[in-house]
């Protein structure tokens, strides 16, 4: 007998597309599954002013395949210099879902990013008093904090003073990979949300270092110990309308991960639902799938969820091809090492 699993189309609150011929080859990953996705802004140049993310958003609607149903929410990289006017007139308009804050120095592409919280104030009031979301990269940058607590004392240091000093302010916690987040979350009210990512889900520091090194694991926020994914699995599952996806799917061509010095980032679009099913499956929660694949995050963003559904279906485990090739080189897709069972119909 053959399982099943129905749910409205999800939506990907994290993701990076990239530009060019990488993004045309990522793109149909994403669109097959996923009915919209917030887009990082944090290309070469980044995406800073509306005028920006119009034309990235056009470049992005230019690259669809033929007949794809998916809509790009589109974002602004906050930088010292980011004009609070520009910002509400890309909110007004539609065109921009919400603004993200990368520290400088903390990822992929976050040189242009903040240093002095002082200087984007005039954003974030302006940001509380529409309802634009702020998508937060947690993780402080001082070189003498260690990689593994760089999420921890930004939520002491820089989140939740960033929050009590700018009150209304919409945040979302991206990419949440320790306890401390999700405790921090939890405790939190209803302006404050968080994505998790599917490796986050399934993987834990040994995975990535133990009988060798393996660089399509290395992502940012790193891998933590095993407690930390417990506790994440736990707040996924949870039924919580905090917690929704954001797969943070990051593809990188493969020799540049393969690397003597190799780039952050996994990508998991094209798997994304079938590791999800597999881990709520593994909890006994497939219940909980539709709400944090796609109810909790369109009601954080204040979005109808999607009118059309998508079925998984559970069966011999499936192997996902190892590599897509793309115009910019192959990129090696997410493998969790463990069986599949669970893929989109
Ligand atoms: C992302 C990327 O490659 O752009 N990498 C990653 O490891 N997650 C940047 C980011 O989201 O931190
Ligand atoms: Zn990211």
């Amino acid at each position: 007998m053959t399982q099943t699993l129905t749910l409205r189309r999800p939506d990907d609150w994290h993701l990076h597309l990239r530009d060019g011929a990488m993004m045309e080859g990522v793109l149909p990953s994403s669109a097959a599954h996923f009915a919209r996705a917030i887009i990082m802004p944090n290309l070469v140049p980044p995406v800073v002013t509306g005028d920006d993310a119009a034309a990235y958003r056009d470049r992005i609607l230019a690259a669809l395949p033929e007949g794809a149903d998916f809509e790009p929410l589109m974002t602004l990289y906050l930088t010292e210099t980011t004009d609070p006017d520009d910002v509400r007139s890309a909110a007004a308009c539609g065109l921009v879902k919400a603004v993200k804050l990368y520290p400088a120095g903390a990822t992929t592409n976050s040189a242009s990013g903040v240093r002095d919280f002082d200087k984007v104030r005039g954003v974030l009031e302006a940001m509380a008093e529409i309802g634009l979301p702020l998508c937060v990269h947690g993780e402080v940058t001082r070189p003498e904090i260690d990689i593994f607590d760089r999420e921890a004392v930004f939520i002491d240091e820089v989140l939740d003073p960033l929050r009590r000093a700018t009150p209304g302010l919409r945040v979302v916690m991206e990419h949440i990979t320790t306890s401390d987040a999700a405790e921090y979350a939890a405790g939190a009210g209803d302006d404050l949300g968080a994505t998790i990512t599917v490796q986050h889900l399934m993987l834990d520091r040994n995975d990535m270092l133990v009988g060798g090194i393996r660089p399509h694991y290395y992502c940012l926020p790193i891998l933590k110990r095993g407690t930390h994914r417990a506790r994440l699995v736990e707040a996924a599952t949870s039924g919580d309308p905090r917690y929704f996806i954001g797969t943070d799917s990051a593809p990188h061509v493969t020799d540049t991960k393969e690397a003597a010095c190799g780039c952050a980032g996994c990508f998991t679009a094209p798997v994304a639902l079938s590791c999800l099913a597999e881990v709520f499956d593994e909890v006994d929660a497939l219940d909980k799938m539709e709400g944090f694949t796609s109810l909790h995050g369109p009601a954080f963003y204040g979005l109808e969820p999607n009118e059309t559904m998508i079925t998984l279906e559970r069966g011999e485990p499936v192997h996902p091809p190892s590599q897509l090739e793309t115009g910019a080189g192959p990129v090696t897709v997410f493998d969790p090492n463990r069986a599949l069972h669970w893929r989109v119909r």
